[in-house]
C-alpha cells in the first residue's frame, strides 16, 4: 500500500502529473498518493424514513427509474472495478437499498462475478426481517445498520416515521441469518437522543452488535446543520464515560471511518498489552485477564477527519462517480455504459474509456472536505448539492 503523510487528516501533493492508464495494481490512486479500494454504489436515491439529518419532511424529487443503473449495468460496472482498478470490497448503499426489488439479484450476480469480493449493504433494516435469509443466501457477507434511539417516540421524531419495531426486528432477522458482524450506525442530535448513548452502547454490547457514533455531517437536504448543533466525538466519548471505561483499541484502523475504543465497565482497570495477548486464543495462557465488554467506534468526520487515509470511490443511483462525499464533481459512468458502440470500437475498449473516466475522476480527489478545525467559517468549505440520500454513505 501507498504510504499516505498526513498531517491533521489532510495529505500532501504527491504529483500533478495526469493518472496512468488502468492497472489493478496502481488502482484508482489521487494525486495525493491515496488508492481507493472500497467501492460504494448507490441503488437508489428513494427511502421510507425521512431522518432530520438527511431528508426533508416531504421527500425529495425521485430520480425517474429510466435514470437508475440496472442490475446488468452494476455487475457490469463493478467487473470493471474489481479487474482493470483494483476494487477489493463493495458496499451497496442508498437512499435504502432494501426499496430495490432486484436487490438480490444484484448480490448473487456480484457474487457470481466476484466469489471472493466483501459484499454488504447500508439499510435501515425496514423489511429486513423478510430478506435477511434471503439476501445471506444471494451472496450478502454483512450489513450496517442505522439506529439512532431505542425509543419509539423519539424515531417517530427523528425518522418522521414510526417504525422503531420494525428496524429492531430487521436487526434480529439479520444476526439470525449470519449476516454479521452487524454494525449499527447512530447520529447524535442535540436534544433529541444524545441523552441515549450509553443505553444504545449497552443494548448492543449485550447483543455483540457493534455500534458506531457518527458525528453529523452538513450533508442534509434542508441544510439546516450548525457546527454548535452537532455532537462532538469529544461529547460522545465523555457521555459514554458517564457509564464506561474507554481505552483506545489496538487493533490498526486500516482508513476505516471509524476509530475504535475498548469498553469496560466504569473502574474496571485495563489490561496490559501482555495481559490481552494472553487472553486470546494464541496467547500463553487461556484465562482472560480483561474484562473488556467489546468496541465502540466513533466516527469523528467534522472534529477528526481522516480524508488522509481514504479509500473510499463512490457511484450514484444514477451512474455518476464522485471521489468523495463532498465533491463538486461528477463523471457520469452510465452515459458510457448505455452509449451505442462507435465504429471499429469493441466492448474491451468501451470498458478501457470507462476505466479511464473513473481514473480521471479520482485522480482529483480534494485532498479533504475542508470543514473540520477551521469550521464553516473557512473558503474551503462549500456544502455539496447532494444530500447524504443522493450520495450514498
Ligand atoms: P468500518 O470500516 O468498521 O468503519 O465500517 P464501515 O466501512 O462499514 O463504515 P461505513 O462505511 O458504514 O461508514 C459509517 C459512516 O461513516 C457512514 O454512514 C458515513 O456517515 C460515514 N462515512 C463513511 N465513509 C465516509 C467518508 O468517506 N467520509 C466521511 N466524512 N464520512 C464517511
Ligand atoms: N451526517 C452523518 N451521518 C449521516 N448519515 C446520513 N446522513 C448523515 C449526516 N448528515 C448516516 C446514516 C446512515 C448512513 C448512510 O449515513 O445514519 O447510517
Ligand atoms: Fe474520504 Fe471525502 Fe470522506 Fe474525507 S470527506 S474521508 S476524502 S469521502
Amino acid at each position: 500500500m501507498i504510504e499516505v503523510p498526513t498531517a491533521l487528516g489532510i495529505p500532501t501533493l504527491r504529483t500533478t502529473l495526469e493518472p496512468s492508464p488502468a492497472d489493478p495494481a496502481r488502482g484508482l490512486v489521487d494525486r495525493f498518493g491515496r488508492r481507493a479500494t472500497d467501492l460504494r454504489i448507490s441503488l437508489t436515491d428513494k427511502c421510507n424514513l425521512r431522518c432530520t439529518y438527511c431528508m426533508p419532511a416531504g421527500g425529495m424529487d425521485w430520480l425517474p427509474k429510466q435514470d437508475l443503473l440496472t442490475t446488468a449495468e452494476i455487475r457490469h460496472l463493478v467487473r470493471v472495478g474489481v479487474d482493470q482498478l483494483g476494487v477489493r470490497e463493495l458496499r451497496l448503499t442508498g437512499g435504502e437499498p432494501l426499496i430495490r426489488a432486484d436487490l438480490e439479484e444484484i448480490v448473487a450476480g456480484v457474487r457470481e462475478d466476484h466469489p471472493d469480493l466483501p459484499v454488504s449493504i447500508t439499510t435501515n433494516a425496514i423489511g429486513l426481517a423478510r430478506r435477511a435469509a434471503g439476501l445471506k443466501q444471494a451472496g450478502l457477507t454483512r450489513l450496517n445498520v442505522s439506529l439512532d434511539t431505542l425509543d419509539p417516540q423519539t424515531f417517530r421524531m427523528l425518522a418522521r416515521r414510526d417504525r422503531l419495531a420494525d428496524v429492531l426486528e430487521g436487526v434480529e432477522a439479520a444476526v439470525d441469518a449470519g449476516l454479521t458482524p452487524v454494525k449499527l450506525n447512530a447520529v447524535l442530535m442535540r436534544g433529541v437522543n444524545d441523552h441515549e448513548a450509553p443505553e444504545l452502547l449497552a443494548w448492543a454490547l449485550e447483543r455483540g452488535l457493534s455500534l458506531r457514533f457518527i458525528e453529523q455531517m452538513p450533508l442534509d437536504a434542508d441544510h439546516g446543520w450548525t457546527r454548535e448543533g452537532m455532537i462532538t466525538a469529544q461529547e460522545i466519548r465523555d457521555r459514554l464515560s458517564t457509564r464506561f471505561d474507554l481505552s483506545p483499541h489496538p487493533a490498526d484502523r486500516d482508513g476505516a471511518p471509524a476509530e475504535l475504543w475498548d469498553v469496560r465497565p466504569l473502574g474496571a482497570a485495563e489490561g496490559t498489552a501482555e495481559d490481552n495477548a494472553e487472553g486470546t486464543p494464541g496467547g500463553t495462557d487461556a484465562a482472560p485477564t480483561d474484562d473488556v465488554l467489546g468496541t465502540v467506534g466513533i466516527i469523528a468526520s467534522v472534529t477528526e477527519p481522516f480524508c488522509g487515509d481514504c479509500k473510499r470511490t463512490r457511484i450514484t443511483a444514477e451512474g455518476e462517480v464522485r471521489s468523495c462525499l463532498f465533491s463538486h464533481e461528477e463523471f457520469s459512468l452510465r452515459d458510457l455504459l448505455r452509449e451505442p458502440l462507435k465504429n471499429g470500437e469493441s466492448a474491451q475498449d468501451r470498458d478501457t474509456a470507462i476505466a479511464d473516466r473513473w481514473l480521471a475522476a479520482m485522480w482529483i480527489k480534494p485532498a479533504a472536505h475542508g470543514m473540520d478545525h477551521v469550521g464553516l467559517d473557512s473558503a474551503d468549505f462549500v456544502q455539496p448539492e447532494r444530500s447524504m440520500s443522493a450520495i450514498g454513505g
